[in-house]
């Protein structure tokens, strides 16, 4: 196994009207290749700034994050940007999709702007394949050519999955990626995130919904921003008892006052 993100001694401050936040206080974990950890909480714990400070979305105030080898905090604002499209996927409510394209036009479009980037041998009709393979995969093909309005928020949320693995990253980051769907919408997606981390990609979300969290290898409970505690579940697999796995979950969630 070989860690992918190594996180020492995070810390995240913002200051707002002179009042100084301490937001993440050292916050201290390793995910492995291929490791699944969901991130868990109340309200105003941190979880999003964790993802966006790990993920190079927004910079670290103290303390060091390594990711594929790579200290981010020493990086311009280019080249991480460079990583972040090469390297890293992104699920996040707020990175909407572009309003005057379809749904096929924004998966492509991050993948045609890393072909821009030295050394890759991509060309426009490889992306265009992997864009038709991952809309098949995701079962929303037929609304390739569709304006982002006219689809439901399932299918818009699988589309964002798509336009988040154009680039096959290392590593795909989830904020609520089922936050807005009804629960069969949320079935569909979490089974899509499983066998993409069955597939090799390690995967990193923030849910409030147990169900979803259940799925994960790893669930980190943050207040306050620390990291309170951290509980192990074997790979999920559907052979195995979903509900026994929620059960241990919702027991050890009363545990951390959840
Ligand atoms: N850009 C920002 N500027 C200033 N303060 C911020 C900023 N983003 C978040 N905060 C503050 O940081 C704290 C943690 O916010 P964060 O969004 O990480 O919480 P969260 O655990 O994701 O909550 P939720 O479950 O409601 O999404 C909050 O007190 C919030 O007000
Ligand atoms: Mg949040």
């Amino acid at each position: 196994m070989r860690a992918v993100l190594t996180v020492e001694n995070l810390c995240k401050t913002y200051i707002v009207n002179k009042q100084q936040n301490n937001v993440l206080r050292n916050i201290n974990f390793t995910l492995q290749e291929g490791e699944f950890v969901s991130i868990m909480g109340p309200s105003g714990s941190g979880k999003s700034t964790l993802l966006y400070t790990v993920s190079g979305m927004d910079r670290l105030t103290a303390g060091e994050v390594i990711f594929d080898g790579i200290s981010l905090s020493k990086l311009s604002e280019k080249q991480m940007a460079e990583i972040r499209l090469h390297k890293m996927g992104f699920i996040f409510q707020q990175i909407n999709m572009l309003k005057n394209l379809s749904i096929y036009d924004n998966i492509i479009l991050s993948g045609y702007q890393a072909l821009k980037s030295n050394g890759s041998k991509r060309s426009r009709s490889d992306v265009n394949a992997d864009a038709d393979k991952l809309m098949k995969r995701l079962g929303i093909i037929k609304l390739a050519s569709h304006d982002i309005t006219e689809v439901s928020g399932g299918q818009l949320q699988r589309a964002c999955i798509c336009r988040s693995l154009i680039n096959k990253p290392k590593m795909l980051f989830a904020d609520e990626p089922t936050g807005a769907l009804n629960s069969k919408a949320a079935k569909e997606v979490m089974a899509e995130l499983c066998q993409i981390n069955g597939d090799g990609t390690t995967i990193m979300i923030v849910t409030h919904d147990v169900k979803v969290a259940a799925q994960s290898d790893k669930v980190f409970y943050m207040v306050d921003g620390n990291i309170q505690g951290e509980l192990k579940l074997d790979k999920f697999s559907y052979e195995k008892s979903v509900r026994e796995r929620e059960r241990r979950l919702n027991n050890w969630l009363m545990e951390m006052g959840w």
